[in-house]
């Protein structure tokens, strides 16, 4: 991964301290863009919803997982409209705590806030349909990574996803040194789901973000 993470600790606890000092807003959420949230939302709910509904293989709606969920921005108006019961993890207190009050009443239906790293976190085997996991894998080394998505396919129901929608560099692996993290290319996304064991089922690019942000990209693995 580079210089960056050479130093794992620090790699976690800068990451920690930068977010710490974001508000807890759309805007901090999205570094600046709070504009393209609906945007962002809108090309999710399309892709999501290819794999929702009644029938055979399709995805159930019972539970899903918020991973990086930060105040709840998608949580509020992908999955809560989506799945019975959200749950919500976070390495950031104050998100989490500001997400009690941002989703208004429909809150009531988050199973658990989680304060943990990704690196550290172990979801429920089997309780979830969708784990949506965006804007948050540059935050973790290549080997959490892989070791997350693992953790994360034991803890689908029968018919489930992971979902992974995150920023996609043009090639290698581009170091943020400010909310220390990294953007890899697809090639690197790809490599990784594989040693995690996980298949690609879908894959699509999100259209219409602005041209000077990275390309993002949407993958629904199982
Ligand atoms: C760019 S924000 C995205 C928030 C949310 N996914 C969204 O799209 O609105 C990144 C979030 O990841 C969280 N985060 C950073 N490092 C993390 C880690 N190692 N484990 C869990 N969450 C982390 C931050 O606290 C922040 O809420």
């Amino acid at each position: 991964m580079g210089d960056i993470a050479e130093n794992e600790t620090s790699f976690y606890s800068n990451a920690e301290g930068y977010w710490k000092e974001v508000p807890p807003t759309v805007d901090g959420m999205l570094g600046g863009y709070g504009s393209i949230s609906s945007i962002d939302i809108n090309g999710s709910k399309a892709f999501l919803q290819k794999f929702l509904g009644e029938g055979e293989g399709k995805t159930g709606t019972s539970c899903a997982l918020d991973c990086g969920a930060g105040i709840g921005r998608i949580t509020k108006r992908l999955l809560l409209p989506l799945f019975n019961t959200v749950d919500l993890v976070d390495v950031t207190q104050e998100f989490l705590d500001k997400a009690k009050t941002y989703l208004g009443d429909e809150g009531k239906r988050v199973g658990k806030y989680i304060c943990n790293g990704l690196q550290d976190f172990v979801p429920e085997t089997g309780r979830y349909d969708v784990i949506w996991i965006q804007w948050v894998i540059g935050h973790l080394t290549d080997d959490h990574l892989v070791e997350f998505l693992r953790r994360c396919q034991k803890a689908l129901r029968p018919n489930g996803l992971v979902v992974v929608k995150d920023n996609v560099s043009y090639e290698g692996v581009v170091p943020d040194e400010v909310d220390s993290s990294v953007c890899r290319d697809l090639e690197i996304v790809h490599s990784l789901v594989g040693r995690a064991g996980l298949r690609i089922v879908y894959e699509e690019q999100q259209m219409n973000f602005p041209k000077e942000i990275y390309q993002v990209h949407m993958l629904a693995l199982r």
